[in-house]
C-alpha cells in the first residue's frame, strides 16, 4: 500500500486557490491513500465566530467536498482532508475520509486547541475506524495528538492507520510524540501538517511543517522539512500493525491493566 501525505502553505481565506492547488498536486501521485492538513482549504486563523461560519461548508453537501471526491475517483486514491464543517448551527473542526467511489466518514476533532474553542464546538462523534479495502484506517485531528486516550481508542477499535491532519504551532512536540503513539498502539501514523504563518492583529502563529509517516516500530518512513511544498509517499505493510506483540509473552492491548485505571473518568 502506497500512503503519504500532502503538505503545503495554504493562504488564510483563499478557499478555492488552496484547494485547486492541492488538487493540481495530487495529480498522478499514484497513492493508495493521502493525508492533506488541518483546514487545508481556509487557513487556520479565523478572527471570530462568524468568520468561521463564513468559511465552513456542510457535509457532503459542500463544493469542497465535490472536488475532492471528483479528485479522489480520478486519481483512484483514497483522501482524508481537515475542513471547516457546518451543521445546522454548530461548527466542528473536521476531517473527511473520501473514498474513490465517493463513500466518506466524518471525525469532529475532540480536543480543541486554544483559540479554537472560541470558534468551533467540540468534537461530538465517536473515533470510528473505516475499511479501506481491507485497512483499518481511523482519523485524529492535531492537538488530538496531546491526549494519547484518542489514538489508544483509534488502537482499541482496530485502527491500522492513523490519519492525523495537522495544523502545529508548538515546536516539534508533536512529530515526537506520534513515534511513541505508533509504538504504545502498534499502529501507522500519517500526520499531515502545514508550512507557512498567518497572521491577525496581534497575533502570529508559524506552522512547523514537517509532515511525516512513522511505522508501528517507530521509524519514521517519510518526512518533510519544515517549509517544502508537496506530496511525500512510501510503501507500506498495513498488516505490520495487527501484530501487537512487543515480546512473546507481551501484547500491547490484552496486557493493559484496565482493572487499575478507573481513577476518575480514566478507563
Ligand atoms: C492545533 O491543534 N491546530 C494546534
Amino acid at each position: 500500500m502506497k500512503v503519504g501525505f500532502f503538505q503545503f502553505f495554504p493562504l488564510l481565506g483563499k478557499k478555492e486557490e488552496n484547494v485547486e492547488r492541492a488538487i493540481s498536486s495530487l495529480r498522478g501521485a499514484r497513492a493508495d491513500l493521502l493525508v492533506l492538513p488541518e483546514l487545508f482549504s481556509t487557513g487556520y486563523l479565523f478572527g471570530s465566530e462568524e468568520e468561521t461560519k463564513r468559511s465552513a461548508e456542510f457535509i457532503p453537501d459542500g463544493p469542497t467536498f465535490a472536488k475532492l471526491a471528483h479528485a479522489a475517483a480520478r486519481e483512484k486514491v483514497n483522501l482524508v482532508y481537515g475542513i471547516a464543517e457546518k451543521e445546522g448551527e454548530k461548527l466542528f473542526n473536521s476531517s473527511v475520509l473520501v473514498t474513490p467511489k465517493g463513500d466518506f466518514s466524518v471525525y469532529r476533532k475532540l480536543h480543541l486547541f486554544n483559540l479554537e474553542k472560541l470558534w468551533f464546538s467540540p468534537g461530538d462523534k465517536e473515533l470510528e475506524v473505516f475499511d479501506v479495502d481491507g485497512v483499518k484506517v481511523g482519523m485524529m485531528i492535531c492537538f488530538d495528538w496531546i491526549f494519547p486516550e484518542t489514538a489508544r481508542i483509534l488502537a482499541l477499535n482496530g485502527a491500522d492507520i492513523i490519519c492525523h491532519p495537522s495544523n502545529l504551532v508548538l515546536p516539534h512536540l508533536c512529530q515526537k510524540a506520534m513515534i511513541t503513539r505508533c509504538v504504545e498502539n502498534g499502529t501507522f501514523a500519517i500526520t499531515a501538517n502545514r508550512t507557512g504563518a498567518e497572521k491577525k492583529e496581534e497575533l502570529e502563529l508559524s506552522f512547523t511543517g514537517m509532515s511525516q509517516v512513522v511505522d508501528p516500530k517507530g521509524d519514521v518512513l517519510a518526512k518533510a522539512d519544515e517549509s517544502s511544498e508537496g506530496v511525500w509517499t512510501v510503501d507500506i505493510e498495513p498488516t505490520m500493525a495487527r501484530s501487537k506483540k512487543v515480546t512473546p509473552r507481551n501484547h500491547l492491548l490484552e496486557d493493559r491493566r484496565t482493572e487499575f485505571y478507573q481513577k476518575g473518568d480514566l478507563c
